[in-house]
């Protein structure tokens, strides 16, 4: 179509190089759509006459319905979406198609098509990361009071509540969902209009076409307009953010699921068998949320591997913006629909998770309270429980097996065992979490009220 230039065709490999159909088309409403508020707008401005604009109309509508039911037939010389969309158009109304192009560039409209897309798949990330963090609001709800060791270091370290430890998860998906409401809102001005990237010759109106495509300004800088990408870096840097926290879900469930842990199962809808261990249940789904996690942060930098240093304004590199923003995107709501599905499917075994937790040795901050309540200084009370589990751990026992003389020994007076024994009472560790945000039932509920009330800002 534009091959006038030259006297002799590009070479095939060169075309397979350059071409980016096979992707862009994924494009095309927001292409139809922009081309049809440009025609309008042309209109208007007395740019074209208005029976031109009508003629436009009438080939995108059959264009859209084209594209739609997967009739459009696309030519060897469709180098792009928009090139595909023009040359229909043209081909249908043959005098006015040709206008359609005027006063605009394939530069200032591939990154208003990008704007819209980015601008819907970043809502729906928003409501896939809500619709999760609701899932796990849901299951804590469901295991409220169910004690299971917390862990730093993975090694047991004080007991909290299953409700408490997922929702820590809420909060992260939560925090997402924000996150692809900011990035849908910073796209907020349109591109279209700033040409190839100075302006052009003709008196258009560019606040028409923005509201016309639901953008609220217009980007004052016409070259800006054309080398931008950020809301690309915004949505993929979420996505990151997102695909991250998804990973460490999935690398809990993972664990959680082992005989070693034993603390949870994922149903038979999300685990796969071995080909040759019968007896094998394998997490995949979990594991996946691991293993792609990578696959996303890859693409955020691989696009900025692609912009850095890039002279403004429009350069052909920006052509691979495209495929890094769409497996991101198709790759990440995939992991978080899986998320959703396998946490609701998840049961966890009560009795397992309540042996755990009633470890002893988890109480040895609690001890170490009881100590600094009596009066003493936290740095010495933490000194004399280190012993007595020093003491308890070389000869392998509990540390309410502790003998009585021993206790006050090693406590220097300052502990007798029926305290000691007191503390280590069923219970009472995750009880005495009292603080804003800790694990007590009384926080957790409180924390509960608090999480529902994000939730419903998370969906706006
Ligand atoms: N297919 C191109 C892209 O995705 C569209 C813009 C082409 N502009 C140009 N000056 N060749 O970036």
């Amino acid at each position: 179509m534009l091959e006038q230039r030259f006297s002799i065709p590009q070479d095939e490999a060169f075309r397979r190089l350059n071409d980016s159909l096979s992707f862009d088309q994924r494009l095309w409403e927001y292409d139809v759509a922009q081309s049809e508020a440009h025609a309008r707008m042309l209109a208007r401005q007395g740019i074209i006459p208005a029976g031109d604009s009508d003629a436009i109309l009438a080939a995108l509508g059959r264009v859209r319905a084209e594209l739609s039911e997967g009739s459009f037939p696309f030519a060897a010389g469709d180098e792009d979406i928009h090139m595909a969309v023009e040359r229909r158009v043209t081909e249908l109304a043959p005098e006015a198609g040709g206008r359609l192009h005027t006063a605009r560039s394939r530069n200032d409209q591939v990154v208003t098509d990008v704007a819209m897309f980015v601008r819907d798949v970043a809502r729906s990330s928003q409501s896939r990361a809500a619709d999760l963090a609701s899932t796990l609001v849901g299951v804590a709800e469901a295991h409220l009071d169910w004690p299971l060791p917390g862990y730093t270091h993975l090694q047991r370290a004080q007991p909290v509540y299953l409700s408490h430890h997922l929702l820590a998860y809420a909060w992260m998906l939560l925090r997402d969902a924000r996150r692809f409401a900011q990035v849908a809102e910073g796209v907020s001005d349109l591109p279209l209009g700033a040409g190839a990237l100075a302006g052009v010759n003709f008196d258009t109106d560019r606040e028409f076409v923005a509201a016309e495509l639901g953008f609220s300004g217009v980007v004052e800088n016409s070259i800006d307009a054309v080398s931008n990408r950020d809301s690309l870096l915004d949505y993929l840097s979420a996505a990151s953010t997102c695909a991250t926290h998804l990973s460490r879900l999935g690398a809990e469930i993972v664990m959680w699921s082992s005989s070693e842990f034993g603390f949870a199962q994922v149903s038979d809808a999300w685990a796969s068998s071995s080909s040759i261990m019968p007896q094998k249940k394998n997490p995949d789904a979990a594991e996946l949320l691991r293993g792609k996690a990578p696959r996303v942060w890859g693409h955020l930098a691989a696009l900025q591997g692609v912009i850095h240093g890039l002279p403004l304004t429009y350069n052909k590199d920006l052509q691979e913006d495209k495929e890094h923003l769409f497996d991101a995107v198709d790759t990440l709501a995939l992991m978080l629909v899986a998320a959703d599905g396998m946490v609701a499917s998840l049961s966890f075994d009560r009795a397992r998770l309540e042996a755990a937790a009633a470890d002893e040795m988890l109480a040895a901050t609690d001890v170490a309270d009881l100590l600094v309540k009596r009066g003493m200084a936290f740095r010495s009370a933490h000194g004399v429980v280190a012993r007595l589990v020093r003491e308890a751990v070389s000869l392998g026992c509990t540390l309410s097996e502790l003998r009585d003389d021993r206790v006050v020994e090693l406590s220097e007076g300052r502990l007798d065992a029926a305290a000691l024994r007191s503390v280590l009472a069923d219970g009472a560790w995750l009880e005495s979490k009292v603080s804003r945000g800790g694990t007590s039932l009384a926080s957790v509920r409180v924390q509960l009220q608090h999480v529902k009330t994000a939730l419903a800002g998370a969906r706006e």
